[in-house]
């Protein structure tokens, strides 16, 4: 588990893309269930006229295809998969076991999900069942095992698509059979029960456990449980959900064994977006790597967030080829308000998720819904039909990712790596932390940020990666880190890398235990320096720096050892006077640590100064310019221009070549239109 973290690799031994689909793929999820046929041939003519390639078929049709227990109907399934097949459109079929039908529910009251309150999550909705369920087990196989046997062959199916995000809508369960085989994960891990409270430390509280049967799941208690027993069961649940891909991912690749003709298996990730899975460990089970994702319209630096969650979905991938699943055309239907995409917008984030290697454009979803929950979220095909705004940019999209097949399969490559590890989130995460100020997505997002505005293209890594070929490792806050990692993350440095740790990193182990060697853990020694007190500040707090910077949320009381530079002092507050940025040198390499929260031009310095320090280079671009690069096997650079700003921008210098988009060469100098894209191999 934690401490052998093998690395992120995706399955090789599997085809890792479609079947058959050459150059970006294009389309969506689609519903015909959802409509008379009379509309689908319609759909299929419009979806030829639009350039869609692929589309997911069936996510959340179980009921339709097994109306009653056991008695299996996939006539209509045959006809809508012979359809798209002659018109040429591949499908990647999903399993649908992330809508359990009425029938099952009635059946089996016992699946129905308890979450932490005792509340009993019944039908009506969607999302998964009991994950431990054997009863959802059994149904779920029956309805892959029927997919599987009827279209592994079907030369419309490409790819396999199993359930819809795991962990959205429901991630835990404290019903009575998830709390025996929460007991049985625990005594595999554990071994016997003085292991286990030796863990969690249960001595506190008077918390011990004399016997396996008084083990529970964390469910609502008079007040905090358990730190460590919280975190040992996000880690059965996200285990738990995995099994249950695995299961169906497994009857998919044996039925299609079974026929000589493999088919890569995936499901749709949510890389920023799900808090409750641990996709590192995801991605090494799925065949190629598909996420989903979707703008924060309230933000007006939603599309930097964008930006990170492409660049973590291709870390995910290991920085091959995947799939953008899902991305919506204009507003979605479920935030607090939808604010709808302006012209140009959704082109502008598709070709950023391109240039951060997606060779998969897809939407949730084709055709809008009259019915139902999502009756107001945008659709490639809009409610008003092809007489849109809306359409005529899903068509010139279309055109657009055709034009640029040449640039499927080229690689999006960072020297730079922010570190992302979701066992050290769920532990921050947890109650009575030193300061609700405190924020891991806060600080990942802000350092994210000062690289995208200096155009540094970024991977994530899990902190117990093999780092070397990065030139700078960024640790926003790393409340978590075991011993391997840290012993990791020290040879990185050791060898030759730079490493910044930003504040609140290296606290605990595996077990939310304070490390031995104090606050700032086994990282302290890294660093050459040791955490003695913190001294969180107050909302309205901020303090001084003597470099004239400022910092707020946090300060600390760090004593530095002999070989460690003080490079910056707090000037008042608390610790006035004591280290608030530091270096040491370090074998080849120097490990940095920021003591406070800098934020804006601060953090943006910061960067840049760490970023000199290690020779990563910046680009000056204009406020809102995204330009990001690809580069094939044969040489080849493509750089993506998105120009996010209401007014025309200079490209860089570099930027010279043809512009694939609209085939017109791109000469030193030239300036992107405010809003506009380009696509530019380079000279
Ligand atoms: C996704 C989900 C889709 C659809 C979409 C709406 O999370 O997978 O089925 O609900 O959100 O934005």
């Amino acid at each position: 588990m934690t401490d052998a973290h093998p690395g992120p690799l995706p399955r090789t031994d599997r085809p890792t893309w479609p079947e058959g689909l050459p150059g970006i793929a294009f389309g969506a999820d689609h519903n015909p269930e959802q409509w008379d046929e009379s509309v689908w041939l319609e759909d299929v003519r419009l979806m030829r006229e639009a350039g869609v390639t692929m589309v997911s078929v069936g996510i959340f049709s179980w009921a339709l295809l097994e109306p009653r227990p056991g008695e299996i109907d996939l006539g209509w399934l045959d006809r809508v998969v012979d359809l798209l097949h002659a018109h040429g459109i591949a499908v990647d079929l999903a399993t649908p076991t992330a809508a359990p039908p009425a029938w099952l529910y009635a059946a089996h009251p016992e699946a129905w999900v308890v979450d932490r309150a005792g509340v009993r999550l019944g039908p009506g909705s969607r999302g998964i069942m009991c994950p431990s369920s054997p009863a959802y087990a059994e149904a779920a196989t029956r309805i892959t095992r029927a997919l599987a046997e009827r279209y592994a062959a079907h030369p419309a199916v490409r790819m396999w698509h199993v359930h819809n995000e795991y962990g959205a809508p429901v991630h835990e369960c404290h019903c009575a059979t998830s709390q025996v085989a929460f007991r049985d994960w625990l005594r595999e891990r554990h071994g016997d029960l003085d292991t286990l409270n030796a863990a969690w430390g249960t001595a506190f509280w008077g918390q011990r456990h004399g016997t396996w049967e008084e083990v529970r799941t964390p469910a609502a208690a008079a007040s905090v449980v358990n730190p460590a027993q919280q975190l040992d069961f996000a880690r059965f649940c996200d285990d738990e959900l995995r099994a249950c891909f695995v299961r169906e991912r497994d009857l998919l690749h044996a039925a299609g064994d079974a026929v000589g003709r493999p088919l890569p298996v995936t499901t749709n990730f949510m890389a920023t977006s799900c808090a409750h899975v641990d996709y590192w460990a995801w991605a090494r089970e799925v065949d190629v790597v598909a996420n989903d994702h979707y703008l924060t319209g309230e933000r007006r630096d939603a599309h930097v967030l964008l930006a990170m969650d492409a660049d973590l979905t291709r870390s995910l991938a290991r920085g091959r080829p995947w799939i953008l699943m899902e991305h919506s055309t204009s507003a979605v239907n479920w935030q607090p308000r939808n604010i709808a995409k302006r012209p140009g917008e959704m082109a502008r984030g598709s070709l950023s998720h391109l240039g951060r290697g997606a060779d998969g454009i897809l939407f949730f979803q084709w055709r809008a819904s009259r019915s139902g929950a999502e009756k107001f979220h945008s659709a490639m095909l809009p409610h008003g039909g092809t007489a849109t705004r809306g359409w005529r940019e899903v068509v010139a999209l279309g055109r657009a990712v055709g034009r640029l097949a040449e640039v499927a399969g080229s690689r999006t490559v960072a020297r730079v790596a922010l570190l992302w590890d979701w066992e050290s989130c769920w532990a921050q995460d947890l109650e009575w932390r030193p300061s609700t100020d405190l924020s891991h997505r806060e600080r990942t997002e802000a350092f994210y940020s000062a690289l995208w505005a200096a155009g540094v293209t970024v991977d994530f890594a899990h902190p117990g990666d093999d780092l070397a070929a990065y030139d700078l490792v960024v640790a926003p806050q790393l409340y978590l880190v075991t011993a391997a990692s840290a012993a990791s993350l020290d040879a990185y440095v050791r060898g030759g890398g730079t490493l910044l740790v930003s504040f609140f990193s290296g606290v605990v182990d595996e077990h939310d235990a304070v490390h031995p060697e104090g606050l700032s853990g086994p990282l302290g020694t890294t660093l050459g320096l040791q955490v003695e007190e913190f001294h969180p500040l107050r909302a309205d707090e901020s303090v001084a720096l003597a470099s004239g910077l400022r910092g707020d949320v946090w300060s600390e009381h760090v004593v530095v050892g002999e070989d460690t530079e003080v490079l910056d002092t707090f000037a008042d507050g608390p610790v006035a006077g004591l280290p608030a940025l530091t270096r040491r040198r370090l074998g080849g390499g120097q490990a940095w640590y920021v003591a406070t929260r800098v934020d804006g031009p601060a953090l943006a310095t910061l960067v840049d100064r760490v970023c000199e320090a290690a020779g990563v280079e910046r680009l000056d671009l204009p406020a809102g310019l995204e330009v990001v690069t690809r580069t094939s096997e044969a040489g080849a650079a493509y750089v993506v221009a998105l120009n996010h700003a209401d007014t025309p921008a200079a490209l860089p210098a570099h930027v010279t070549g043809l512009d694939l988009l609209t085939g017109a060469r791109v000469e030193p100098g030239a300036h992107l239109d405010a809003g506009a894209a380009a696509v530019v191999r380079l000279d």
